[in-house]
C-alpha cells in the first residue's frame, strides 16, 4: 500500500538553483513517484535541469508550465516542451483545444481548471457571473472542457475532487495541489482551496501535489513520509 501511495505523490520542485532541486530529488526519491519543475525553477535554470534532475533519481517528471497564449505559440512550446520526454505537462483548460491533433509523444497533457490560491471572491472580481464564482461549478465546467479538447487530466483542489471524479470518470488523472496537514488552516499560506493528503485522495484525486509542506519542514524526509502515510490512510477508506 505504501508503495502504491508514495507513486501518487508529487513533489513541487520550487527552488531556483540545481544544486538544490537536485539534492531534493536525491533525499526525496524513495517517497515520491513525481517532481514537479514549475516557473521558478525551469525560468531560473532553463531545460537542462530536467536532465540533471533524471540523473538525480527522479522517475516521473512533471512540467507545470501553465501554458496560456495565442494558439500557434501554444502549439510550438508544447513541441518543445515534449522534446525533453516529461511524463505531464499544464495548460490551461480553456486553451486544451489548441492541442487537437497534436502528437505529444508520451506526455500527457492536464488542464488547469482554477488555481487553488483563489477563492470565491477572487472569481468574482474576475467578473464571473454568481453561478460561476463557486470554485466547484468552475472548477467541474472546465474540467469537462478539458477533457473534450483531449486532456488526460486536470488540476484541481481536493475540494473539488469529488465533484470532478464523478464529472470525468474513473480514468482521468486528477491531480490536487493545495495540500496541507491537519493542523494547517486556510489563511496561512497563498493557498485558499486546502485539504489534507487523506482528504484529496478519499475525494477521488489520483494525485496530489506538495510544494512547502515538505520542503520547509525541519526533517523534509519525515515530512514526505508523512504524507505518504496520510495518503495510505485514504486509499484504505
Ligand atoms: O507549496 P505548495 O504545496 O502550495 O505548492 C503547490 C504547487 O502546486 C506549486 O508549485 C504551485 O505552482 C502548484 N499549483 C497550484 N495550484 C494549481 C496548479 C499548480 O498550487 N492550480
Amino acid at each position: 500500500m505504501l508503495q502504491r501511495a508514495r507513486q501518487r505523490l508529487i513533489f513541487a520542485l520550487d527552488v531556483d538553483t540545481a544544486d538544490q532541486a537536485e539534492s531534493l530529488v536525491r533525499l526525496l526519491a524513495s517517497e515520491v513517484g513525481v517532481f514537479k519543475v514549475g516557473l521558478e525553477l525551469f525560468v531560473a535554470q532553463g531545460p537542462e535541469v530536467l536532465e540533471r534532475l533524471r540523473r538525480a533519481g527522479a522517475a516521473a517528471l512533471f512540467l507545470d508550465l501553465k501554458l496560456h497564449d495565442i494558439p500557434a505559440t501554444m502549439r510550438a512550446a508544447a513541441k518543445a516542451a515534449v522534446k525533453h520526454g516529461v511524463e505531464l505537462l499544464t495548460c490551461h483548460c480553456d486553451q486544451a483545444d489548441i492541442f487537437a491533433g497534436l502528437d505529444l509523444g508520451r506526455t500527457r497533457l492536464l488542464g488547469i481548471t482554477v488555481l487553488t490560491s483563489l477563492g470565491p471572491e477572487d472569481l468574482a472580481a474576475m467578473g464571473y457571473p454568481e453561478e460561476l464564482c463557486d470554485p466547484a461549478a468552475l472548477v467541474t465546467r472546465r474540467a469537462r472542457l478539458a477533457m473534450q479538447a483531449g486532456c488526460q487530466g486536470v488540476v484541481c483542489s481536493g475540494l473539488e475532487a469529488a465533484q470532478v471524479r464523478a464529472a470525468l470518470g474513473p480514468e482521468a488523472l486528477v491531480v490536487c495541489p493545495g495540500i496541507r496537514p491537519a493542523e494547517i488552516g486556510p489563511g496561512a499560506d497563498d493557498q485558499k482551496r486546502i485539504v489534507t493528503p487523506e482528504m484529496a485522495i478519499r475525494n477521488g484525486a489520483s494525485h496530489i501535489v506538495v510544494g512547502r509542506p515538505i520542503r520547509t519542514a525541519r526533517d523534509p524526509l519525515a515530512a514526505a513520509r508523512a504524507v505518504v502515510e496520510s495518503l495510505s490512510k485514504g486509499m484504505e477508506a
